[in-house]
């Protein structure tokens, strides 16, 4: 996973815009702060939080513009602008996704300022690639991967929305990535 994370410069990279109009970011279980490392080279002006289990941020030190949060999503998720998840959702069912959705809902509401941020999602969207047999193929073989290893799935745009919708959340927008996934803009 954290290999695969380093391909992240590509979507900062490619989706620059996404970024530039926040001045907070927490990614959920963010390992060892490689996306969040990542995300902040290219824009210094962030204050990233990285918020995994105790135990894998124990010994991470924090630097002057990232942090790290040992908690549990399911919780409480710090408060900023944006709360990202690369391929995490994907690994819980409908019924926890719709638990930490809300509990982002809550992160990014500034009670203060009457500012609300975004969500953003980098995971698989099954059925955007109808033309594309191969990686249909491979999108369906991690569906029964994360059946297997855990209690997720992969989703199709109309399973995410109705998650989006049933934790309260107005719009979406998603944009296609390289390989196989996408990135999910969530708005309150
Ligand atoms: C599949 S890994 C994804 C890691 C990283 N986002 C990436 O793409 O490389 C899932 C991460 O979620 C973390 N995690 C699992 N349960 C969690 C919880 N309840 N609260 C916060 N983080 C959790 C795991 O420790 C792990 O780092």
């Amino acid at each position: 996973m954290a290999s695969d994370s380093q391909m992240m410069c590509l979507v900062v990279k490619d989706c620059k815009q996404v970024f530039q109009d926040m001045d907070s970011l927490v990614d959920v279980g963010g390992g060892t702060g490689i996306i969040a490392n990542t995300i902040l080279a290219a824009f210094p002006h962030l204050k990233c939080t990285v918020l995994d289990l105790p135990h894998v941020v124990a010994n991470m030190p924090d630097t002057e513009n990232l942090k790290y949060v040992g908690g549990d999503m399911f919780h409480s998720i710090p408060s900023a602008n944006a709360i990202l998840f690369k391929h995490v959702l994907h690994n819980w069912s409908d019924e926890d996704c719709a638990k930490i959705l809300k509990r982002c809902r809550e992160a990014i509401e500034d009670k203060n300022e009457g500012r609300k941020g975004k969500v953003l999602i980098i995971d698989i969207v099954l059925d955007r690639d109808e033309e594309e047999a191969d990686m249909t193929e491979v999108k369906l073989i991690f569906d029964v991967a994360m059946m297997a290893v855990a209690t997720g799935r992969q989703r199709t745009e109309k399973e995410w929305e109705k998650l989006f919708i049933e934790a309260g959340f107005m719009n979406y927008k998603i944009t296609p990535l390289f390989g196989l996934r996408s990135l999910i803009q969530v708005f309150p």
